[in-house]
């Protein structure tokens, strides 16, 4: 049986990477799947690839005439929003004496204020719509605690915490829940971003940060973005009906709580 058939999703950052997986998923479950992203000739491509379940949105989280522009179009085109995941997220890292505030705001823009703003424009409508809903940010294990490199991305990450028991307290009484997942080392282009820092800082080749982390797993590798497709199709469904104002760690036992 399709777990979320009829239902309709907007993902951000689904051109690449853990959201293509979520989108190829939910249109595997039965989904409508609107592919927003910033990079909208990528989304095109992943839209068609997709078929018609899928819909490319151009979306720019930092910007909230994009976000109101997006969430429009996305009801005007699936006719509703039941399910969002705020995936969209930058990676930055520097040692503590070196982060710019250029930076620190860069990164805050996407990973806070585009989480927060574009969960505020759709749970507005899934309240009007007065149906509930499913909302899942993206946190991480960098949000669970700080590291040396990483203060800006962690301090992102930990904010996404923060703000998912926030709202999933403040909105489980429209029936919407907001829920996380806390992904440990994921590979794909971000994490060759991430290993590219660690090289530039940490004086290591290219590709021994990556081996490093994936050696340190209890699972035993790094994780594939199809590892958090489970969690995010639970957590849209009606199964998740009494999850509220959870992260879970999905990162093959690196993090326990
Ligand atoms: N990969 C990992 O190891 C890992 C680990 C923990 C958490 N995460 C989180 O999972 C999520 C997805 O990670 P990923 O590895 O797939 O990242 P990714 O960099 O591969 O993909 C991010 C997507 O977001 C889009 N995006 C960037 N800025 C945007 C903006 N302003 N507006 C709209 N879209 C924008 C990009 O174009 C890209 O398609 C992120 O929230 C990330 O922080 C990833």
């Amino acid at each position: 049986m399709m777990r979320l058939a009829g239902k309709c999703a907007l993902i951000t950052g689904a051109a690449r990477g853990i959201g293509l997986a979520f989108a190829q998923a939910y249109v595997r479950e039965g989904a409508n799947v609107a592919i927003a992203d910033i990079n909208f000739d990528a989304a095109k491509r992943v839209a068609r690839d997709l078929g018609p379940a899928a819909h490319a949105v151009a979306l720019d989280v930092t910007r909230q005439d994009s976000i109101d522009q997006a969430v429009n179009e996305v009801i005007d085109t699936l006719g509703q929003i039941d399910i969002l995941i705020n995936n969209a997220a930058l990676f930055t890292a520097a040692p503590i004496v070196e982060i710019t505030r250029q930076d620190y705001d860069r990164v805050f823009d996407v990973n806070v204020s585009g989480t927060l703003f574009t969960l505020q424009a759709v749970a507005r409508h899934m309240i009007a719509r007065g149906q509930g809903g499913k909302i899942i940010n993206l946190a991480s294990q960098a949000g669970r605690r700080g590291e040396a490199l990483v203060g800006v991305y962690c301090a992102t990450k930990a904010a996404t915490i923060s703000l998912t028991q926030s709202a999933g307290l403040d909105l489980i009484q429209h029936g919407i829940n907001v829920n996380a997942i806390a992904p440990g080392v994921v590979d794909g282009e971000h994490w060759d971003g991430v290993d590219a820092f660690f090289a530039k800082y940490e004086g290591k080749a290219p590709g021994q940060k990556k081996k490093e982390v994936g050696d340190s797993v209890p699972f035993g590798r790094m994780g594939r973005a199809e590892d958090l497709v489970g969690m995010a199709v639970f957590l849209a469904s009606e199964e998740a009906n009494y999850v509220v104002a959870q992260t879970y760690n999905v990162d093959g036992g690196q993090w326990m709580s």
